[in-house]
């Protein structure tokens, strides 16, 4: 049935989710009350919230009644044990273990704000992140614990290190650190902090152009945007079994790989493995996946497989498919279409907007190349970059803009209030992105507005890389760039001026993409070096990647007349 996008703008309101959230105005809120325990009240305990299956293959089933005894006797330790107060944050640094998740819910109830760091950093992105936040307590796996160590080195607020998985015959564990088995710990009863829609909750880290990431701000009260789009435009239901793909350490991974579907009460499979095409199928087949989340570069490595290998399987449970993160091109659309008989509908959103704000909707036409319209219950345009003006014109480049407030946009940035308030422009939210809007109101995606690198639908901060780089002994100047690549979106290029002594070869190039990979992550580690006698700058010092980068397309390279001379 063809969907009427005015009507769904009258009918689709945040009042409306409140309502069916039984929230009412004032009253106390949190996320974690309304993901589980709210369910197991309703007779629901029963029901199956998470089917996790990890490397070997092996499953692990765990219903809302076991997440709630689970978050309880999570929350009586950390409040009773580890004395967190409300208000302290407390990091997540695990791989997509079930302690992830039910690590997650149980910092919230005790009011804590949670703070999720994705498992593959190394110690300097994590200092970055747990400095700026000065977090209390870090819960970690023995994997990581190596790297948790160092890191420590560097922060004096750090009070805690959890281990999950401590064993006796293990490293042993050192002054501060404590050794929790999750699923040994349950408690039929905890006094949950008494939160309300404006309590701190979840910080996620996010790259920007300068300077270190910055800590977006969410509250308690953006479960009333995750809850209504999970429901709108993911289209789960309460007897789904849903699929979303990314990893807790980025937004897309807790907005709707936690809250937004367990608020809706729906089943969530969570695959603990590496990437194979087939393994994905099988994952879909097995659990009968009815609604999938994913992202384009994953759908990009499915297509090379080809479609016979989803031919090969039964996946006629799949009933709603979404993309987000990067731009999701028009032929892996139309191959989604070919392969699985269904659209892949394109949804565009931000750490800081908590939740979908421009996306293709169930049962609208979709249109392969375009990201949508925005989510019927906000309002979202394209403005002009100085003034703010929403343009008018069809096809006119401008960037994308949102109506505040809505309930998940983030409160602030940690520490960083001025950068805050320099995201509003004319009364709009600026994302920072460019786009054009159509005659019909649908958003094509254009590019990014700053010199952030997109790889793999993941945000990395040119100034943490070059950072990095410049720690290296060997380096003297650096920049850092995404360079286009068919699969990935963008891959990290850096270009390096040596300092004297050194000389350029390929077995420093490996040295030097190696020492990033640790220091920050794989993501962040380039795949291309090139050695140059200097980097471009302005007079003022302020690295020209817009340079690198028209240099790097065979682009004309623009004005330049601020440019340092040689
Ligand atoms: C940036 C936000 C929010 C989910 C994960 C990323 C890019 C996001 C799309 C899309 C083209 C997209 C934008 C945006 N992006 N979705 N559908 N088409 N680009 O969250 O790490 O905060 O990244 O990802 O550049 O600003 P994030």
């Amino acid at each position: 049935m063809a969907t009427d996008y005015e009507q769904l703008r009258r009918e689709i309101t945040w009042e409306r989710a409140e309502r069916e959230l039984g929230y009412r105005e004032g009253e106390p809120l949190n996320i974690a009350e309304i993901c589980v325990d709210r369910h197991v009240e309703a007779g629901l305990g029963d029901r199956l919230a998470l089917v996790h299956e990890g490397h070997g293959g092996e499953i692990r089933q765990f219903t809302f009644r076991d997440l709630q005894q689970l978050t309880n006797g999570w929350a009586h330790f950390l409040r009773g044990d580890v004395c967190i107060r409300p208000l302290d944050r407390v990091c997540l640094f695990l791989d997509k273990v079930p302690e992830l998740y039910i690590g997650f819910l149980g910092v919230l109830k005790t009011g804590a704000v949670v703070e999720p760091l994705f498992s593959a950093f190394g110690d300097d992105a994590l200092v970055a992140r747990m400095a700026d936040s000065r977090a209390a307590a870090i819960i970690t796996q023995r994997r990581h614990l190596g790297k948790v160590r160092k890191a420590r080195e560097r922060l004096p607020d750090l009070k805690t290190i959890i281990v999950v998985d401590h064993d006796e015959d293990g490293k042993k564990l050192r002054e501060g650190e404590a050794d929790y088995h999750m699923m040994d710990h349950r408690e039929d009863h905890f006094p949950v902090a008494a939160t309300y829609a404006e309590s701190p909750s979840v910080l996620h880290y996010t790259s920007g152009t300068t300077g270190a990431p910055k800590g977006a701000m969410h509250v308690h009260g953006s479960i009333v945007a995750q809850y209504l789009t999970s429901k709108v435009v993911l289209d789960i239901r309460e007897h789904d079994v849903y699929w979303c793909t990314a990893d807790p350490g980025w937004v897309t991974g807790t907005s709707y790989g936690i809250i937004g579907p367990w608020s809706l009460g729906a089943t969530q499979v969570v695959l603990d493995a590496g990437f194979s095409s087939d393994r994905w199928y099988e994952t879909i087949e097995k659990h009968a996946v009815t609604v999938w989340y994913t992202a384009p570069t994953a759908i990009r490595m499915l297509m090379k497989d080809g479609v016979e290998p989803v031919k090969r399987r039964n996946l006629t449970s799949l009933r709603h498919m979404c993309s987000v993160g990067e731009p999701l091109n028009p032929e892996a659309v139309r191959w989604g279409h070919e392969a699985f008989g269904l659209w892949f509908h394109d949804t565009f959103w931000q750490t800081e907007t908590g939740s979908i704000v421009v996306t293709n909707l169930p049962g609208m036409p979709v249109k392969p190349g375009s990201m949508g319209r925005p989510f019927p219950a906000l309002s979202a345009t394209v403005v002009e970059p100085k003034t703010g003006i929403p343009i008018t014109d069809v096809g006119r480049v401008g960037l994308i803009a949102v109506k505040p407030p809505w309930p998940s946009l983030m409160r602030t940035y940690w520490n960083n209030t001025a950068t805050f308030y320099g995201k509003f422009l004319n009364g709009w939210y600026i994302c920072g992105d460019q786009a054009s809007l159509d005659a019909e109101g649908y958003f094509w995606f254009c590019g990014r507005d700053d010199d952030v690198i997109n790889t793999a639908g993941h945000l990395v901060g040119p100034f943490e890389i070059e950072s990095a780089l410049l720690e290296h002994p060997a380096v003297a100047e650096s920049a850092a760039i995404g360079k286009p690549d068919p699969l990935n979106m963008e891959v990290v290029k850096a270009f390096v001026a040596l300092r004297p002594g050194f000389t350029a070869s390929e077995d420093l190039e490996l040295d030097i993409m190696n020492f990033v990979r640790k220091k920050l992550s794989p993501l962040a580690m380039p795949q291309e070096i090139e050695f140059v006698e200097k980097v471009p700058k302005t007079r003022s010092g302020k690295i020209l990647r817009r340079v690198l980068k028209a240099r790097e397309l065979g682009q004309p390279i623009g004005d330049v007349s601020t440019m340092e001379d040689d």
